[in-house]
């Protein structure tokens, strides 16, 4: 069954795939660790965000173990400007629960922390080189349409990813149809012109009514950051609402003058950052260099530190 179809999304992906990326080439014999960061990173986070910090993260904690050893704001520091950061969190609690290797069951990949169905299954078989099926939201989009399904159940959509799994190469397949979601069955204006599964596709002449609704509605907000620097220090605090990670004091604005303004986006909120110059240290924070190296800083604080670092050499032209 659907030998043709298969042949057509291989044939694709070994021409337009992104055959080259790093957790793609690790082979089955230590291969599960790689492909476990890469596919946690991965989650909510477009592949060309994920790259320098996969480098990164692999060049400090090579093997589980390695991960295993190390401490929460060290993990933290390698995570900073990627967001989620449970996802980091998570990562550590499983390394130090496991302390050497994965295991190879999805019954003992699903009692780990962070790992749900998707994950599970990705590194069952881009990890372990097991034939299994399974999908995120790109899979998701792609099997709804090909299938023509409405508000499928997820049962359902593991019943037909299943049944469309190409057992003869399932790495290469699962992976095909990951970059077949991300860059031809996109969610707006699909591509269907270049689709190699176009002449099997059951949804292609109604594609609005097998497409998800659009699920994030962003909230519009104000927020503003209070920034005391001193000897090139700046006032921070670890602050709960940002995960503890360092971040700056939010102040009542009254009627001061922001020196400078950013956007941020956080989950469901699209924030307007405005900056003002405080000229005493608020009392909850603590006076640290500006080295997001040393200290884990929220995605919000390391903007804020390059708009500071941008209007100190602009001071300095003058
Ligand atoms: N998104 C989730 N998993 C992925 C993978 N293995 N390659 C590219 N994008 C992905």
């Amino acid at each position: 069954m659907f030998e043709k179809q298969h042949k057509a999304l291989l044939q694709w992906y070994d021409v337009c795939g992104r055959k080259h990326l790093p957790w793609r080439n690790l082979g089955f014999v230590n291969g599960s660790y790689g492909v476990y960061i890469s596919e946690i990173m991965l989650q909510q986070t477009q592949v060309s965000s994920v790259l320098g910090y996969y480098e990164r993260f692999l060049q400090r904690f090579p093997t589980l173990h390695s991960l295993s050893l190390a401490s929460e704001d060290e993990v933290l520091v390698l995570w900073a400007g990627l967001g989620y950061y449970s996802r980091a969190k998570n990562l550590l609690k499983t390394a130090k629960i496991l302390k050497e290797a994965l295991p190879n069951t999805k019954e003992a990949l699903l009692k780990l922390p962070g790992i749900g169905e998707y994950t599970a299954g990705a590194i069952l078989c881009f990890g372990f080189g097991q034939s299994v099926a399974f999908f995120d939201t790109n899979i998701k989009r792609f099997l709804m349409r090909f299938f023509a399904l409405q508000n499928p159940k997820e049962k359902q959509l593991q019943e037909f990813a299943q049944k469309f799994l190409n057992t003869k190469d399932s790495f290469n397949h699962n992976q095909a149809l990951l970059d077949l979601g991300a860059l031809v069955c996109i969610a707006s204006n699909p591509r269907c012109n270049i689709c190699p599964l176009y002449d099997f596709c059951q949804g292609k002449n109604e594609i609005s009514k097998h497409t998800l609704k659009k699920q994030i509605s962003y909230e519009q907000i104000q927020m503003h950051l209070g920034i005391f620097e001193q000897n090139g220090r700046v006032a921070m605090l670890r602050d709960e609402k940002w995960n503890h990670l360092f971040s700056f004091p939010e102040i009542s604005p009254k009627d001061r003058q922001a020196f400078a303004t950013l956007k941020h986006t956080r989950t469901k909120y699209k924030i307007q950052v405005l900056l003002y110059h405080l000229s005493a240290q608020p009392t909850d924070t603590q006076m640290i260099e500006k080295d997001s190296e040393k200290y884990p800083m929220s995605s919000l604080s390391l903007k804020v530190l390059k708009v500071l670092e941008k209007k100190s050499l602009e001071n300095l032209s003058f």
